[in-house]
């Protein structure tokens, strides 16, 4: 792959290998090629920009060996990027297939460094991201971001996973990058039957960090949506009896704390309609989270409620405020026990007018519980094909009762929202539970690394909006390492269509200043522009919200205070709009004064130059309110 004359990818491997009979790659040739090219701009339901345009040359090769065996590869060049995908037709000998290795290989340029965090691990995408030489790397999930000498930006990684196995990097040889497939728990890597096609294999390319943030190439590889009228999946914040069981405040099971209850729920919907918040999310609810609820896989009922939940009676009420109750449902990783009650669980909630489940699958990495037909147990990883199929089957249940999903200890997330809009946000990387008991806590740089690696998947439901930045005192080591002005910034720098404000009701009554932001922001925009920024130092986003003029702007900033002048080239022209600015306080700083926070509001128009300070931790919030048009 040559780009502007630098080589960033030198020519290297392709195949896969298979159980039972010769690999397709070495020994074959070029029999045909056909080309073709495609410019359309398609519509998201909901996304981070609402029209997309997917431009591209395609290639597809032909290849066969001399005993007539085939396969083709396709490959596809936009201006952001490369991609291709192994597709192997219909043929004698291929009616099963048992894959044991993908042998394609990426051969990057020497004194890259790699933004990445390791593969095949016990705690599966939640590491904090090492800053390196290609040389540190043993395995490294995707995306993985790396900065060549020149200074261009790659993101490797992979679009529309379906029925097949995930991969992680494999550094084979200095700087040869495999795509090592993860196995099932019998080693095969994939099972499957010609025809069958691999997932895209994707390479982003951009002159600068912030290039890879406006791109679409991941969502222009996947399918489009695959379920029809998709009016009922619908972004909006919401708030959860959540955060105080991470901070120890309430429990999960039951007993003279427990969170679930009918009473807390109730508080929380008229926090909820107070503030115009569209959701509360309980978790806790169902039986199965006494003692040690990670272990408890086996246990949960995703039908019975505790008996101080009132499950009706809580949706009942919500309904009548405009709030919805937010389901949820973990597994522990035991995907048997939750596949065998899905259907009357996604029934029980879909006639309680719960729109939103989020699902939970914790569970070291290797250790998805199967239990197969004969009743013998196995135990898959998280990105296996097994569990990739389970998380789906989730999502089309889901999907017939017009209920969307939001997966925490997900797959990685390669575009399939387009295909299944109702898979509307997910976890799959350290979130801010981090804060409350991670051992480290996510340090200042951590979401200004998430923007250029996690996010280029797509949305992260990371719950920001942490007002009580020490919850365990200023000298405890589980706190929020942000300031709070970069907890508000947090809603526009990461996407997702649907925004928890994960603090207590309390805390936010106790800063309305502050909470305005949260309660403006939208979560669903015409367009988004990264603007400024480097990998894991900082990022500037501008988003226009969808259906209406107003535009917002969130700063982050690592460990390091940053002073930005942001020219304001992205507002209508002629146009006047009040800026709302929430940022930093003059001797703001995450560690010794993380609160000080000074809120202004003065007129702006196109072409004005907006300085922000970003404090050491610190972030800026901007909503611009539009004024009458011109
Ligand atoms: C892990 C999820 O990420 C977290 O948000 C949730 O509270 C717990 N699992 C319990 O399901
Ligand atoms: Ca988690």
């Amino acid at each position: 792959v040559t780009r502007n004359g630098e080589v960033v990818v030198k020519e290297s491997r392709l195949g896969l290998r298979f159980a039972d009979q010769p690999e397709l790659g070495k020994g074959f040739t070029l029999v045909s090629e056909e080309r073709g090219r495609r410019d359309e701009t398609w519509e998201q339901p909901w996304g981070e920009r609402r029209l997309v345009r997917d431009h591209h040359e395609e290639l597809q090769l032909h290849f066969e060996d001399t005993n007539g065996r085939r396969f083709d590869l396709r490959v596809r060049a936009f201006d952001d990027g490369v991609a291709f995908r192994y597709e192997v037709p219909a043929q004698p000998g291929f009616e099963q297939v048992h894959i044991v290795d993908e042998l394609t290989e990426f051969e990057l340029p020497k004194d890259s460094t790699a933004w990445w965090i390791p593969g095949r691990r016990y705690n599966r995408y939640e590491y904090l991201y090492h800053a390196t030489g290609l040389g540190e790397i043993e395995t490294a999930h995707t995306p993985m971001t790396v900065r060549t000498p020149n200074g261009t930006h790659i993101s490797i990684h992979e679009a529309a996973l379906t029925d097949y196995a995930g991969f992680v990097l494999d550094q084979r040889r200095d700087r040869v990058f495999q795509t090592n497939l993860t196995p099932w728990s019998d080693g095969i890597r994939v099972k499957t039957a010609a025809p069958f096609k691999t997932p895209w294999r994707t390479l982003q390319l951009a002159d600068d960090a912030v290039g890879l943030l406006n791109s679409s190439l991941i969502l222009n590889l996947n399918e489009p949506n695959a379920l029809g009228d998709v009016s009922w999946v619908e972004p909006g914040k919401y708030v959860g009896i959540w955060w105080a069981m991470h901070i120890r405040n309430r429990t999960w099971g039951s007993g003279p704390i427990h969170g679930a209850t009918t009473a807390e729920t109730k508080r929380y919907m008229d926090f909820a309609a107070k503030y115009g918040f569209d959701g509360v999310l309980v978790e806790g609810w169902n039986i199965g989270w006494d003692g040690d609820w990670v272990q408890n896989g086996d246990l949960f009922s995703f039908t019975q409620p505790y008996p101080d939940f009132d499950i009706r009676a809580v949706a009942d009420y919500g309904r009548e405020k405009g709030v919805r109750l937010i389901g949820h449902h973990e597994t522990s990783g035991n995907v048997t026990n939750y596949a065998r009650q899905m259907d009357a669980a996604f029934d029980l909630y879909e006639s309680a007018g719960v729109r939103q489940v989020k699902t939970g699958y914790v569970a070291d990495g290797g250790n998805i519980k199967r239990v197969d037909e004969s009743g013998v147990v196995h135990y898959e990883w998280h990105d296996g094909q097994f569990t990739i199929g389970e998380y789906l089957r989730s999502v089309t249940a889901a999907a017939q009762r017009k209920i969307s999903i939001n997966t925490h200890e997900p797959v990685k997330d390669t575009g399939l929202r387009r295909t299944y809009p109702n898979w509307i946000s997910r976890e799959g990387a350290k979130g801010q539970e981090f804060n409350a008991w991670g051992n480290p806590p996510n340090p200042p740089e951590h979401e200004a690394i998430l923007a250029y690696t996690r996010l280029l998947a797509g949305p992260m439901d990371f719950t920001p909006g942490i007002f009580d930045l020490a919850p365990f005192g200023m000298d405890s080591i589980y706190r929020v390492q942000t300031t709070l002005a970069k907890q508000l910034a947090l809603y526009v720098t990461i996407y997702s269509p649907i925004q928890m404000a994960a603090d207590l009701p309390e805390n936010y009554e106790s800063r309305p200043d502050a909470l305005q932001f949260i309660v403006d922001v939208p979560t669903d925009w015409e367009e988004s522009i990264a603007l400024a920024g480097e990998v894991g130092d900082y990022v500037v986003f501008a988003r226009r919200e969808r259906g209406g003029d107003d535009w917002y702007l969130g700063a982050i900033t690592d460990e390091a205070a940053r002073q930005q002048e942001i020219t304001l080239d992205f507002l209508e022209d002629g146009r006047a709009y009040i800026a709302h600015i929430y940022r930093d306080g003059f001797h703001a700083n995450w560690k010794t004064n993380p609160y000080a926070l000074e809120i202004e509001a003065r007129e702006v128009r196109r072409g004005d130059v907006l300085p922000l300070r970003l404090a050491p931790g610190g972030g800026a919030a901007v909503r611009f309110e539009a004024g009458p048009a011109q």
